[in-house]
């Protein structure tokens, strides 16, 4: 991991802000084992880097060859929102009316994009006319149909402003968890429904997500591949064409190749699409904006072999390790521990069978009851997925200033020339 250049101002201003607000300034701590050791917690600690997060805004806002919004679902922490939002992020993805609220009451000045394609019309009304939301997606003439009707003003004039995004099924045969199913209509049926929005929206869109950890730039390619099949069959003027999310993140066993390299990609094939000269080209990040944001304290309680009992699990930050095998990077914070080269699983703190992460995490032979684990990279789907399941799913949150346990923004990054996944279009 390489050193950041310092975030200066910015992390002054979030500390001062602490400071003023009293005993805050205590929850700020060097690193995992100063929390671990001041606090010897007895329930699992948060810890967020702003500075991680203030590094991802910039880099997205300043290097993709576009507007990002970022996807709310991932991390809807109102400290996050507000640091992205100090760092370049102005456009919001939200897909529920409670993230509308959250950021509207955070950010009165951010651009909100109801990008669910399934809405109630009460959520669709209430976003439109309270909280100033223009653009929608949908991937149906009935969810047009309900748009429509929700934004229509009361003597029946129509609304002028809206920007309608046209979600296209695409594969998700590069990514590690697959949105292939539920959203986007198929391309043999696109052109009607592309047709009537055209007819309703202000600015017309298409949007896809190729699915979530997309491991290749090629994934983009191919989904603007049928994007542009999509606008020909349609043969109608297109506005935005929005590539969703799916930028990856780093964890053990899934490097993925430098995210410069989807940006090139994305912009040369979006470049190439039959698209109105001044259309915007948008991308809706999730898990690359937050996932550096957090980690996670947990506290060994027992061990069985090589299973650790520890303190949170399936039904708290561990989700994703439990229902879909998901490894994180992990460090055992007790000293004096040899190296970390045993295999082990985890039981959460749950009655549940199913509370069991099976890994494998690499720690200490040697590690015991009673020794504290920080787990890396939860910052994304990780600390939004906590419950209050059999009592559980309390703990503090702190916050670190050291670096994250991985990170996509240090500058360490492979040679461009060694992705050998990457398509050039030329
Ligand atoms: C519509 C939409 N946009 C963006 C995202 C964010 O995706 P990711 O976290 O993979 O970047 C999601 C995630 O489910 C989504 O459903």
């Amino acid at each position: 991991m390489g050193t950041s250049k310092p975030q200066g101002s910015f992390i002054r201003r979030v500390l001062a802000r602490k400071a003023y607000w009293g005993s805050l300034e205590l929850h700020i701590f060097h690193n995992a084992s100063a929390v671990a050791g001041t606090l010897s917690p007895d329930e699992p600690v948060i810890l967020n880097r702003p500075h991680a997060a203030v590094r991802a805004a910039r880099f997205f806002s300043e290097k993709f060859p576009g507007k990002s919004l970022y996807a709310v679902k991932a991390n809807p922490s109102p400290d996050l929102i507000q640091v992205l939002w100090e760092s370049g992020i102005t456009h919001f993805d939200v897909a529920s009316i409670a993230e509308v609220r959250l950021v509207r009451g955070l950010l009165p000045d951010a651009e909100l994009c109801f990008m669910h394609p399934v809405k109630t019309a009460s959520a669709i009304r209430e976003a439109y006319r309270q909280h100033g939301v223009k653009t929608f997606s949908l991937d149906s003439h009935e969810e047009l149909a309900k748009i429509v009707a929700a934004t229509t003003a009361e003597d029946g004039t129509p609304a002028a402003d809206l920007r309608l995004c046209v979600r296209l099924r695409v594969s998700s045969e590069y990514s590690e968890l697959s949105l292939a199913s539920k959203f986007g209509v198929d391309l043999a049926d696109a052109a009607p429904l592309l047709q009537a929005t055209r007819q309703a929206a202000d600015w017309l869109g298409i949007c896809f997500h190729v699915g979530s950890q997309a491991m290749t730039p090629f994934a983009y390619v191919q989904a603007l591949e049928r994007v542009r099949a999509a606008i020909v069959d349609a043969a109608v003027t297109i506005d935005i064409v929005d590539v969703g999310g799916g930028f990856p993140s780093a964890y053990p066993g899934m490097e993925p190749p430098p995210l410069e390299d989807y940006f090139d990609v994305i912009h040369r094939a979006a470049e190439s699409l039959p698209v109105s000269y001044s259309s915007e080209l948008w991308c809706e990040p999730g898990r690359a904006l937050c996932a550096e944001y957090n980690s996670l304290i947990v506290k060994v309680e027992k061990r069985r072999g090589d299973e650790l009992y520890i303190n949170d699990g399936a039904y708290g930050a561990l989700f994703d390790a439990a229902h879909i095998g998901w490894r994180f990077p992990v460090k055992c914070l007790a000293e004096g521990r040899g190296e970390p080269t045993g295999e082990f699983a985890f039981y959460g703190p749950t009655c549940d069978d199913g509370d069991y992460m099976k890994g494998p995490f690499l720690l200490p032979d040697d590690i015991a009851a009673g020794d504290y684990i920080e787990i890396g990279m939860l910052g994304a789907y990780g600390a939004a997925m906590r419950t209050a399941f059999n009592g559980f799913g309390h703990g503090e949150v702190v916050t670190a200033t050291d670096e994250p346990m991985v990170s996509l923004y240090t500058g360490q990054r492979r040679d461009r020339r060694a992705s050998d996944n990457v398509v050039s279009l030329r």
